[in-house]
């Protein structure tokens, strides 16, 4: 491959990342589809070498296979009033727009009723992407049991995919029974999975799923966890929690041991593909299908959203693990600092040294937790 890294507008298809036009440009054009084709393009990979050589995934296999639970024993009768708890997390938490002056936006003849509205959406459409990315976990993970060449990777493996079936089906019962309604996969979401489960290199599935979407997954969870109201969603969403952290911490444990061993070259293209990663993640969340679905002028509000104040502080957070995890294999300072560039245009390289996911499990064992005190 050529010495130079690849430029922006060669990664992502823009030059600019916070091009608001181009990001909008990406929309998903097949919302009625029922089914969606990847072509995998990975062998699948049979060992012979069935010895249990790496201890720290034995450890976390051995701590996933007393940590299952069953979506079953969730409180499903906790009644939920949605215009309630939209209501009651907007006073504690809505922040992103308070005390920000909408004159002249779309929105800004919007009463309390109009807030509320745009709550619940943005509730259905949060769940909803959640609900799709637990999905794209199943896939990649079921794919790592195939392609990884380690036994005690595939053991492990082979745990998650039970939680992420797991999950699935808390966000979709959560949805179908306490919400009300569907968003289909926003388009930069389903672009990311695309390219993490049609590469055929097993490293980039962890890249990409592990340390990218289920880092990113697991602050949103834990920021979800402290802000909700709702004591159902509080619950479901401390044991989803609990299982994430063992999944990143399977990422960084695994890539740890494999980056050791490749070269600059092939370091750099785990650069690329991370920061790729990292912009389509913050472009979903700029959540343009709920502003179409309230018949407000998107392009407007997406401009108005960006600027508005808090939305950096709760951007940022987003990627307050996979900073950290991004460091500590070495992708952050490898070709003279480029990911530790990208990420600073980002805004987010400020969480390179808060605590990285590689033992977080240990502590977020609630399942663990809950059985002690029974
Ligand atoms: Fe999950
Ligand atoms: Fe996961």
């Amino acid at each position: 491959m050529s010495s130079e890294p690849r430029s922006t507008q060669d990664l992502i298809g823009r030059a600019d990342v916070n091009d608001v036009d181009a990001i909008l440009a990406i929309t998903n054009t097949d919302v009625d589809e029922v089914r969606h084709a990847v072509e995998v393009n990975s062998d699948a990979i049979f060992t012979w070498d069935y010895d249990r050589t790496r201890a720290a995934l034995s450890k976390l296999y051995e701590k996933a296979k007393t940590s299952q639970w069953n979506a079953n024993d969730l409180p499903w009768d906790t009644p939920v009033n949605q215009a309630e708890v939209a209501q009651a997390n907007r006073l504690q938490n809505d922040a992103i727009f308070q005390g920000f002056d909408l004159t002249g936006t779309p929105v800004e003849s919007w009463g309390e009723d109009e807030w509320v509205r745009h709550s619940i959406e943005s509730q259905n459409w949060t769940l909803s992407q959640f609900l799709h990315g637990e999905q794209g976990a199943l896939i990649c993970t079921a794919q790592i049991v195939e392609t990884v060449p380690w036994i005690d990777a595939k053991y492990y493996a082979a745990t998650q995919v039970v939680d992420e079936a797991r999950h699935v089906e808390v966000f979709a019962r959560y949805l179908d029974t306490k919400l009300s309604g569907h968003y289909p996969i926003n388009a930069h979401l389903k672009m990311l999975l695309d390219d993490i489960i049609a590469d055929s290199r097993w490293d980039m599935t962890y890249l990409g799923m592990q340390i990218m979407v289920e880092g990113l997954a697991l602050a949103a969870f834990v920021f979800l966890h402290q802000m909700t109201t709702e004591p159902l969603l509080k619950q479901l969403l401390r044991y989803v929690m609990s299982d994430e952290a063992r999944h990143v911490a399977f990422g960084v444990v695994s890539l740890q041991e494999f980056y050791s061993q490749l070269t600059a070259a092939e370091i750099r293209e785990r650069q690329e593909f991370a920061f790729e990663a990292a912009v389509r993640m913050r472009d979903r969340f700029l959540q343009q299908e709920v502003w179409e679905r309230l018949g407000v002028d998107v392009h407007e509000m997406i401009h108005v959203t960006m600027n508005a104040p808090d939305r950096p502080i709760f951007q940022a957070m987003l990627f307050s693990k996979i900073v950290p995890n991004c460091k500590k294999l070495g992708l952050l300072d490898a070709a003279d600092g480029w990911l530790r560039d990208r990420f600073t245009e980002l805004g987010v390289i400020q969480f390179e040294d808060w605590v990285d996911t590689g033992a977080e499990y240990e502590n977020l064992d609630e399942v663990a937790k809950d059985r002690q005190v029974a």
